[in-house]
């Protein structure tokens, strides 16, 4: 069964007259990791925060398993369902990798136990240990960086992770190592990735491609 599903869904951005997305029919299932392409302007980001909750179609409805997402109370939809992560990540360059991932459970309201052993087991998920993760982001590399964004994208465990080009300034060996871990937390984890991406080496070792 499917986890997210859009049926019919256009979009437009308020005050404009263009339909940036149109009628849109795709459907993603849990263990799969998904690409959607497309050229620069095709509407990859706009989609992405459609699926985030972040914005309403103009017209169809997007279903998490039977219910309508926008029927959903956007807080929860956002700190229980999808994990979100951004192309600027929007770490706390101040803060350290691990404050940074402890900071997301604790906005996401839920019982961790032992939130800094929770915190070093997600690093250590993405490849970073406890060296790097006592470590300020701004004196991580953005490979690293682009980790710790995963990490703390997984801190309340979602069944969804958006990723708006995870790999977009990566060289191609970082890129491949981030490519594997997605991989790997949706065919050993059964989660469901969705990732816009510019590069058809991510495309080529996705499950399934959308194009936009
Ligand atoms: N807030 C907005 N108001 C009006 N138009 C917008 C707004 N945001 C984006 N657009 C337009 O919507 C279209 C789709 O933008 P979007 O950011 O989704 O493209 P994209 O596929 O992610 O492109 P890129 O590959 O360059 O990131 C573009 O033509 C853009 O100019
Ligand atoms: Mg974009």
């Amino acid at each position: 069964m499917s986890v997210l599903k859009l049926e019919h869904v256009s979009y437009r951005y308020a005050g404009t007259d263009k339909t940036i997305l149109n009628d849109l029919n795709y459907t993603f299932e849990k263990g799969r990791v998904y690409s959607i392409v497309g050229r620069s302007g095709a509407g990859k980001t706009t989609l992405l925060s459609l699926l985030s909750g972040l914005a309403a179609p103009t017209d169809g409805k997007i279903y998490l398993e039977d219910k309508d997402i926008n029927k959903i109370d956007k807080y929860e939809y956002r700190s229980k369902y999808v994990g979100v992560i951004f192309q600027s990540f929007n770490l706390l360059p101040k803060l350290t990798a691990m404050e940074n991932v402890i900071l997301s459970m604790d906005i996401a309201g839920k019982e961790y136990g032992d939130k800094k052993a929770h915190a070093m087991e997600l690093l250590k998920k993405v490849s970073l240990g406890e060296e790097e993760a006592s470590r300020r982001i701004l004196k991580l590399s953005g490979g690293q960086q682009q980790r710790v964004a995963i990490a703390r994208a997984l801190s309340y465990n979602p069944e969804i992770l958006l990723a708006d080009e995870p790999t977009g300034n990566l060289d191609g060996e970082t890129q491949a190592e981030i490519v594997k871990i997605f991989r790997q937390l949706a065919h050993e984890e059964g989660k469901c990735i969705i990732l816009v991406t510019h590069s058809p080496e991510v495309a080529e070792a996705s499950d399934i491609v959308y194009c936009l």
